[in-house]
């Protein structure tokens, strides 16, 4: 986390589609938490290009929108950022206090980093010492300035203060952790937007890889906009009715499939590395989120691809729901969606 503020807050998940927000209760009293709010709402195409915030009045008038219809009232939110202007790595310095780190960790850092060091946010944890060295694993994070700016002029904009900035695949992983427990299985969580795709492989509870790839949903409605020549919103209709006179289903078939099958290969790639470094291991569950987890092809191919469990994740399963207030059947669809809002609606200043 880049910086901490206040208590009580709501998870943001600004996407470069849809808008999530959720608020959380009983957190601190060791009961089961509650949902107390939640809220999805979509943003126009092209305000948000690469994490970078392209037409800030048209997402805060998004997110007042959002905040207005789902009555959220707390104004202290914690958002995350994602994508190639975040850079995460495990990195082994001199054992030393965290005071001391705090001094150095602009220097420590300046190999790690492909952009220049003013440039960049910083922040760490101390993992632990190395057995019988005199060095220490520290995670190391690293985000653009000018995009961490450009999240906290939105949020102001949008009359909103923020308390935690967050990564996307740190938020994925707090949400798993609270929902399922891990123990010493090994897991990879995938998380599929619309532009971006987060990749993050635990092993136990430690994350062993972690990756933003530029792949997601709306590479099929590029697609369908080639095949067929329409706009993008005409595109994101025709992915989802599949009997319209404008494509075939056999040929929405084969744009979906040629894209899964992309989207497979990366995620491949990140297995591979995995059983490369821990050959005696195996990855027992793959949990997918957001929107793209949706794909039915995709866990199909997924699964005959790979020998782990396929599963979209269930980041309400540890939650009291509230029967009166969230359909059921709506949260089961929105699940895949909400998972890092929820990661993040459940952090506490205390966190690190
Ligand atoms: N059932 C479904 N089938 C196909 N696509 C789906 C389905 N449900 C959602 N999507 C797609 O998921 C995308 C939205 O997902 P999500 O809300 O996770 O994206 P985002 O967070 O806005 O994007 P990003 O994180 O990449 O910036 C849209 O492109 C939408 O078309
Ligand atoms: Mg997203």
């Amino acid at each position: 986390m880049l910086f901490t503020k206040k208590n009580h807050l709501v998870g943001l998940d600004i996407g470069s589609r849809t808008i999530k927000a959720a608020e959380i209760g009983g957190l601190k009293k060791g009961d089961k938490p509650t949902l107390k709010k939640f809220g999805i709402i979509d943003i126009p195409r092209g305000a948000i290009e690469e994490g970078n915030i392209k037409k800030p009045e048209e997402i805060a008038d998004a997110i007042k929108q959002l905040f207005k219809t789902y009555d959220f009232r707390e104004h202290n939110v914690a958002v995350s950022i994602g994508g190639y202007s975040v850079i995460v790595k495990k990195i082994n310095v001199q054992s030393m206090t965290e005071e001391q780190l705090h001094e150095t960790i602009q220097f420590e850092a300046e190999q790690y980093i492909p952009f220049d060091i003013k440039d960049v946010n910083l922040d760490f944890q101390i993992l632990g010492d190395n057995e019988n060295t005199q060095r220490m694993n520290v995670l190391l994070v690293a985000a653009k300035k000018e995009i961490v700016e450009g999240y906290i002029n939105l949020l102001e904009m949008a009359n909103l203060s923020p308390c935690i900035i967050d990564v996307d695949a740190f938020a994925l992983q707090n949400i798993f952790n609270i929902n399922y427990k891990p123990k010493n299985d090994n897991v990879a969580l995938i998380d599929i937007g619309a532009s971006k795709t987060s990749l993050n492989i635990l092993k136990g509870e430690d994350s062993v890889f972690m990756r933003d790839v530029s792949l997601g949903c709306d590479q099929i409605n590029q697609k369908i906009i080639n095949l067929v020549g329409c706009t993008n919103d005409e595109a994101e209709q025709i992915k989802f009715s599949e009997d319209t006179d404008r494509i075939s289903p056999e040929d929405l078939l084969e744009i979906v499939t040629t894209v899964v099958a992309d989207w497979c290969i990366e995620i491949q790639r990140a297995l591979e590395f995995f059983y490369s470094t821990y050959p005696d291991d195996e990855i027992m569950t793959i949990l997918l989120s957001g929107g793209g987890g949706n794909i039915k092809k995709f866990r199909q191919l997924l699964a005959t691809e790979t020998t782990a469990k396929v599963e979209t994740i269930d980041p309400f399963k540890a939650f009291n729901l509230d029967k009166n207030k969230f359909d059921s059947s709506y949260l089961k669809q929105i699940a895949p969606q909400a998972a890092i809002c929820m990661g993040l609606a459940t952090r506490r200043v205390d966190d690190k």
